[in-house]
């Protein structure tokens, strides 16, 4: 029986089972220089909403973090400089952005409090309550079922931890969101928003 199912990627509409490696493909292509691309494209604003979740979520010491679609590990350093003692697991699809990431962990001596694992949201290696934090940054729109996501994120997460998500929503302003949005746009098929 084939599998008819298909899903968003951008502006297109592709097969399920085609979704995962076409993410792979951009997300490696890019890894490399994904970090001054999300400065530049963003204009740094990334960064702030990044330490807004982190102030919402206020790190405690001895915490262990899973950040999924978690790329070069923005979001684990970020924890991990305000958890000061804590540790964090960085997964994500596309091994060239984990590897860019273990880079910026060995320069800035974190390598013991990080583990960089290639996996998919959809089937966490992991067992069931295993973390206290769950983040996952400008991922979940990339995310093939985004709901069997959430259920492995209920799933590895203990009772009582935090589930953060931050992903791009409609802006209130009509004009600005064709303008970022909608071709044709400021900013790159990645940044494009959930269709609603
Ligand atoms: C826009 S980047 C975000 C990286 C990082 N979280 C940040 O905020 O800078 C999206 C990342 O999601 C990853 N990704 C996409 N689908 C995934 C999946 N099903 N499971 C794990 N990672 C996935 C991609 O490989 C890519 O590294």
């Amino acid at each position: 029986m084939t599998d008819d199912r298909t899903t968003h990627f951008g502006f297109e509409t592709v097969p399920e089972g085609d979704k995962a490696g076409l993410v792979r493909g951009v997300f490696s292509s890019v890894a490399s220089k994904y970090d001054v691309m999300n400065d530049a494209m963003s204009l740094g604003i990334h960064r702030i909403w990044k330490d807004a979740m982190m102030d919402w979520l206020a790190p405690r010491s001895g915490q262990k973090l899973l950040d999924v679609a978690g790329g070069t590990g923005d979001v684990a350093f970020r924890f991990l400089k305000r958890a000061k003692v804590g540790h964090a697991t960085v997964l994500d699809l596309t091994e060239p952005m984990l590897i860019e990431g273990r880079k910026r962990a060995e320069a800035a001596q974190l390598e013991d409090s990080l583990d960089w694992i290639v996996g998919d949201a959809m089937a966490l290696p992991f067992e069931d309550n295993t973390f206290d934090v769950y983040t996952i940054s400008f991922g979940i729109r990339n995310v093939t079922r985004p709901q069997e996501a959430l259920a492995e994120a209920y799933r590895v997460l203990k009772p009582g931890g935090r589930l953060m998500v931050l992903e791009f929503s409609q802006i209130p302003n009509e004009m600005l969101q064709k303008m970022l949005f909608e071709p044709p746009h400021l900013l790159p098929p990645t940044f494009k928003p959930i269709p609603s």
